[in-house]
């Protein structure tokens, strides 16, 4: 039996605080929908003290689909706790995630906190928190730049306290996936089964996902991710290629989640439709050209045997098929194909002509169209009609 990896999303949350990604009460709904039905664990659905919104979504999302497990966050004081009580107050499985920066720099610069200040008040958070609810994760912010063995103090601590989950996050997106397997693979020794051990990693060296992977190699069992990988500066790591890494190598990572991947891709477009950008479109999984193959020799080898250069299937992450884009780099095999899509049978001879007139236009003009390719492939076959008309 392979273990299971828990996965928790944030779109909704560390994703929302990106610029351009806010959203109203009725889209985060719209959008908790789409997560409820792709399968997440646990649906982090906003941070209530900071705006009268996230808190009313907190409590609809929590109403909506009560069998979810729903999170609120809150620092580790008083009055952050008791809002996300409070939006948590109708929820059937509610989850209150709070936390504290541990790292000097942050102790130093940002809080003006001694270490001890730091840990009582964390521990305080999660025995205030225990109150109103048992399900209580505690996150170590800048987790990735604290002093281990302090790590480890704090860790100890909040478990000591009540918290089920211990969140270790790479909140600068600084570390590197052997430094924070390792890091892991301490705190997991040292609490045992006492609590899961959850990562959330930030992009900021484009490591998010490599980092969240290395990671449950080294015992963690939450991931923290967002649907195209939205959030913070350069963003989380990103839901779809996490699920996907360990769908599509469950040879190196045998790690089971609940995610329908078929809904990956609706999934990623809804958001798109509700925020103001999308992923790029070389983007893994979601990206426009995530199964777009140019190459002449790709498109060949794609056409002879899809696996040849595609190791997942489209469908099995909701996209409705691959693609086969016509520019400079196609070859023969895939124009004749797309001639045959759209109507037209051409021989030998006339896809020679039809091809060369092709690359001519290739090499001036990007992405060609249906029409234009059509009207190339009409010009040759009328060409040849008209030859054969003046021989005979
Ligand atoms: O990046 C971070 O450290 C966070 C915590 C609040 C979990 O978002
Ligand atoms: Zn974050």
């Amino acid at each position: 039996m392979a273990d299971r990896v828990y996965i928790f999303d944030t779109t909704l949350r560390d994703g929302e605080q990106s610029p351009g990604c806010s959203m109203t009460v009725a889209e985060k709904l719209r959008m908790a929908a789409k997560l409820v039905e792709l399968g997440v664990d646990i649906l982090e659905a906003g941070f209530p003290i900071a705006s009268q919104g996230d808190s009313e979504a907190v409590d609809a999302v929590a109403r909506e689909f009560p069998w979810v497990s729903v999170a609120a966050l809150a620092r580790s004081n008083r009055g952050d706790i008791l809002a996300a009580a409070t939006s948590l107050k109708n929820a059937k499985r509610p989850r209150i995630h709070t936390f504290i920066a541990t790292s000097d720099i942050h102790l130093k610069h940002k809080l003006k906190k001694s270490r001890q200040q730091v840990l009582d008040e964390a521990v305080a958070a999660v025995r205030l928190a225990r109150e109103y609810c048992d399900d209580v994760e505690f996150s170590a912010e800048d987790a990735t730049r604290t002093d281990p063995d302090y790590l480890e103090q704090v860790a100890r601590a909040v478990v000591a306290a009540g918290a089920r989950t211990v969140n270790l996050p790479d909140t600068v997106g600084f570390s590197i996936p052997e430094e924070y397997r390792d890091l892991i693979a301490r705190i997991v020794k040292a609490l045992g089964d006492s609590a899961v051990v959850s990562v959330h990693c930030h992009d900021d060296l484009g490591l998010a996902v490599a980092n969240s992977l290395a990671a449950i190699q080294g015992g963690a069992r939450q991931i923290e991710c967002t649907i195209n990988g939205i959030g913070e500066r350069a963003g989380n790591a990103a839901l779809e290629e996490v699920v996907m890494a360990l769908n599509t190598r469950r040879d190196r990572l045998p790690f089971e989640t609940r995610i329908v991947t078929e809904h990956l891709f609706p999934c990623s477009q809804l958001l798109t439709s509700i925020i103001t950008f999308g992923p790029q479109p070389n983007k893994a999984i979601v990206g426009e050209n995530a199964f777009a193959h140019e190459a002449g020799i790709h498109q060949d080898g794609f056409l002879k045997e899809r696996t040849t250069y595609e190791i997942m299937d489209p469908k099995s992450v909701g996209v409705p098929e691959s693609k086969l884009v016509l520019g400079k780099h196609s070859g023969r095999h895939a124009l004749a194909k797309r001639c045959q899509d759209l109507g037209i049978s051409l021989t030998k001879e006339q896809l020679d002509t039809v091809y060369h007139r092709f690359t001519e236009l290739a090499d001036r003009k990007k992405g060609l169209r249906n029409e234009e390719i059509l009207g190339l492939a009409r010009e040759v076959v009328e060409e040849t009609k008209q030859a054969g008309v003046s021989a005979s």
